[in-house]
């Protein structure tokens, strides 16, 4: 692609023909605020806010719709470009309820960001003669406040371009416009969630999220979603102080996702529903379930039974490595087999993976470099597995040795472990990029598989390496795909 050269704010830039203004100064880490324009979405050139002044353009130009051309001198910051954002704002928060106190966005509203950047000038219309429009407009899952809305309408193009479900239009003309939706639909999409996240005020809010904690009392961590083989990149926000998850948000990323489906935004309440389930009763007796274990573990090798462990779809390379020592290191026995998933596909053009577990691809990995085999339903005495996989195959309550995030009712043997946001683990997705979750919550009375395993294994004086190591080990010994951290 042919390179053309060209200033902003005094510094040479290169860029490539076809890119707009703004994306070539974001790249040079010159920002230029914008409302309207998001990089996954296509361009509208509606709000005005990126406005720039180009040298020998007598009109100022939206940054966001005017491509770069070579030789190009641009002004971001000139004193007629910060006029003209100050008006922008005046003339987007005319008709503003001003009811930023009780408003989700706050913290991450961009009017009230720009405002302080580019704004601080007095509203010179009267409270008593702003505009009425509707507010609490039940979506769904969503509400609308069609009074604070700057109509960017990024809502619509992202359910126009990306999830083809065109819910939202906007209705009426001139400053009455407002953004309307279709006779007796919701906007409950797969996916619907995302418009609150890219609605850059606080129009759209989450029913799930509204009144509940302000965004800058949470902490974020950046993880992974393991509901199906793609492996979104995530944020997950949470109140240490509580231990408890509040949000999921995409991690935009240029590999696997720059959105998430609903169903991964929603998996947190299995990991707060959790917080009841629980493998010590009281710290005194952490050691006891050690021995417990340790015990039930050598009557089954004394018994000699024909045991057989299944290696989790839905578990880590480390859950399933810890796996693979306990069958072989102490239980000895010759089946340790995993479930072969014959596809991995995207199912609806976005992000849905055909495969709902997120590690099948890292499984298959550990079965080559152990050659071990595929499942085959033997008559076993006894099966050491993930719940999922024990309920799949219908394995009696009798028979089985359940890992399981919760306390199952009906089987005897529950291995109470983490849940994906209480622990950490190395996963990898459908693509073949290897990814790690990262502790977000703390896990009460409980304690990761690897480490269960390792400790009971201790005791029958067999050590395996530290969780640490075998980290190492995964990254050095495992062929993955590998991404840039910052993309
Ligand atoms: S609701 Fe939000 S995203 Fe949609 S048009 Fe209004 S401001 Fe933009
Ligand atoms: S597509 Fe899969 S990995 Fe991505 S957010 Fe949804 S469930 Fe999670
Ligand atoms: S961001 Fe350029 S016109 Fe809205």
């Amino acid at each position: 692609m042919s390179k053309i050269k060209l200033v902003i704010n005094g510094k040479e830039v290169t860029a490539n023909k076809g890119e707009n203004i703004l994306e070539v100064a974001q790249r040079n880490s010159i920002y230029i605020p914008r409302y309207c324009y998001h990089p996954a979405l296509p361009i509208a050139g509606n709000c005005r806010i990126c406005l720039v002044e180009i040298e020998k353009n007598p009109k100022l130009q939206i940054a966001c719709a005017t491509e770069v051309t070579d030789g190009m001198v641009i002004y971001a910051e000139s004193e007629k470009v910060k006029k003209a954002r100050q008006d922008v704002l005046e003339f987007l928060l005319i008709n503003h309820p001003l009811d930023c106190p009780i408003c989700d966005q706050v913290g991450e509203c961009y009017l009230q960001e720009y405002y302080m950047n580019y704004g601080l000038r007095k509203s010179r219309i009267n409270y008593e003669d702003k505009l009425k429009k509707t507010k609490r407009v039940d979506l769904g899952k969503i509400i609308l406040d069609n009074e604070r809305c700057i109509l960017c309408t990024r809502c619509i193009r992202f359910l126009q371009e990306i999830t083809k479900t065109n819910e939202l239009f906007i209705n009426s003309r001139g400053d009455n416009s407002f953004i309307d939706i279709k006779p007796n639909t919701t906007v409950n999409n797969n996916y619907s969630l995302n418009i609150v996240d890219i609605c850059p005020v606080g129009a759209l809010t989450s029913k799930d999220f509204r009144f509940k904690k302000r965004v800058y009392f949470l902490k974020t961590i950046n993880s992974i979603c393991l509901h199906c083989a793609t492996g979104c990149k995530i944020k997950v926000q949470f109140d240490e102080a509580e231990n408890k998850i509040y949000r999921i948000l995409p991690d935009p990323n240029i590999y696997t996702n720059t959105w998430i489906c609903d169903f991964g935004r929603f998996s947190y309440y299995e990991t707060n529903n959790s917080a009841k389930y629980k493998l010590f009763n009281k710290e005194i007796e952490k050691n006891d379930v050690f021995l417990k274990y340790a015990r039930f573990f050598s009557e089954l090798i004394d018994s000699k039974m024909k045991i057989c462990i299944i290696l989790s779809n839905y578990l880590s390379l480390e859950d399933n490595i810890s796996l693979y020592y306990l069958g072989t290191k102490l239980l000895e026995t010759n089946y340790i087999t995993f479930f072969k998933i014959n596809e991995r596909k995207i199912i609806d053009s976005i992000l849905i993976n055909s495969d709902s577990s997120p590690n099948s691809y890292g499984v298959e990995k550990i079965a080559e470099r152990y050659k071990l085999k595929e499942f085959k339903n033997y008559d076993f005495d006894i099966v050491i597995g993930f719940e999922k996989e024990i309920k799949t195959l219908k394995i009696p309550p009798d028979k089985s040795v359940v890992i399981s995030y919760k306390e199952l009712d009906e089987y005897s043997n529950v291995i109470a472990i983490p849940t994906y946001f209480e622990n950490e683990g190395s996963f990898i997705n459908w693509q073949g990029y290897l990814r790690e979750t990262k502790i977000s919550v703390k896990g009460v009375d409980k304690i990761d598989l690897y480490s269960f395993i390792k400790k009971v294994m201790s005791l029958s004086s067999i050590y395996i390496e530290d969780k640490e190591k075998l980290k190492d080990s995964i990254k050095r010994d495992f062929i993955f795909k590998t991404e840039e951290t910052n993309n």
